[in-house]
């Protein structure tokens, strides 16, 4: 499973790095960036839950 952050709609509120750090990652802009290319599975739990918290629904899985 894959995952990715729409950047229009990020709005750099860190909730994803929070609670997903191996993941997610703020860049210089203050936009989340997806670390990894596929999801490993123990991360998948974590990422389930950074992509309910983000305020902007702005993660989003792919295949
Ligand atoms: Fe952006 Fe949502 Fe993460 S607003 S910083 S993608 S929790």
């Amino acid at each position: 499973m894959k995952v990715k952050v729409n950047k229009d709609l990020c709005i750099g509120c860190g909730l994803c790095e929070g609670i997903c750090p191996k993941v997610f990652k703020m860049n210089e802009e203050n936009v989340a960036m997806v670390l990894v290319d596929t999801v490993p599975e123990e991360e998948m739990e974590n990422v389930k839950e950074a992509l309910e918290c983000c305020p902007v629904s702005a993660i989003e899985f792919s295949e």
